[in-house]
């Protein structure tokens, strides 16, 4: 099961992700999550990435196809994938399809998580994440059992740096300028599947899952 998640910031991309990724054991790819680890380390990539993301910029194309292809490569991924925040750009949906053609594979559906903006935005910037394992939890929507504490693994929650306010208004540009053109890409190549992703989660899941069984 080859799978793209596409979407805007907070539209629960890597929230479903994580629980589909778990019930069909499959990877979930996030290069989001690839970058933060970088930059968690430290490493020269990890401080490349950071001068986009902190401000809300897209990390340049070469870059992230690179980082893909390799993890592509990897065995837990020859079973299938879970893409969450790649292809962003219509040049990475193009180098994509590139890199599964010569390995003779080919994705099975590309996810779009329709979601009102003001949804986004109030989902962002309650947003806390786990230092430790990286889960995510919301103050109002899905609030950790201990204020600034992880329910999983007792770790500290933290703002990621780019859900400042400033940094949310410079990725819903960036989203709007350079990916919300794969939607119409992704439709006319008939790849496109679209869920609701501005309800309640517990819905959105649901329809997800059901999805992932057919595919399956
Ligand atoms: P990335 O981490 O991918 O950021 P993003 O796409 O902006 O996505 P988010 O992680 O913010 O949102 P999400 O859709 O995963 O939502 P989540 O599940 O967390 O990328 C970060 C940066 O890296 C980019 O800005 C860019 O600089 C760089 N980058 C990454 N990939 C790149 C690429 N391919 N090319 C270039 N640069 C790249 O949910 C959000 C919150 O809402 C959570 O708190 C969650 O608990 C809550 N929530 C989720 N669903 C619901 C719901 N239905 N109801 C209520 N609350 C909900």
């Amino acid at each position: 099961m080859n799978v793209v998640l596409l979407g805007p910031p907070g539209a629960g991309k890597g929230t479903h992700a994580a629980v589909l990724a778990r019930e069909f054991q499959i990877p979930h790819i996030s290069t989001g999550d690839i970058f933060r680890e970088e930059m968690k380390a430290g490493t020269k990539l990890g401080k490349l990435a950071q001068s986009y993301i902190d401000d809300g910029h897209l990390v340049p194309d070469e870059v992230v196809v690179k980082i893909v292809a390799e993890r592509l490569k990897r065995p837990d991924a020859r079973k299938g994938f879970i893409l969450d925040g790649f292809p962003r750009t219509i040049p990475q949906a193009v180098q994509f399809a590139e890199i599964l053609a010569a390995a003779g594979r080919k994705l099975d559906a590309v996810i779009y998580l329709e979601t009102p903006p003001e949804a986004s935005i109030q989902r962002l910037s309650g947003r806390r994440v786990c230092r430790k394992c990286g889960a995510n939890f919301h103050v109002e929507n899905i609030p950790p059992r201990k204020e600034g504490v992880c329910d999983r693994c007792g770790g500290e929650l933290y703002q990621r740096e780019d859900d400042r306010p400033e940094a949310i208004r410079e990725r819903f540009k960036e989203y709007q300028a350079k990916t919300e053109g794969l939607v119409a890409f992704y439709r006319d190549q008939g790849m496109l599947t679209t869920v609701d992703a501005g309800v309640p989660r517990e819905r959105t899941l649901a329809e997800l899952q059901s999805l992932f069984r057919r595919l399956g």
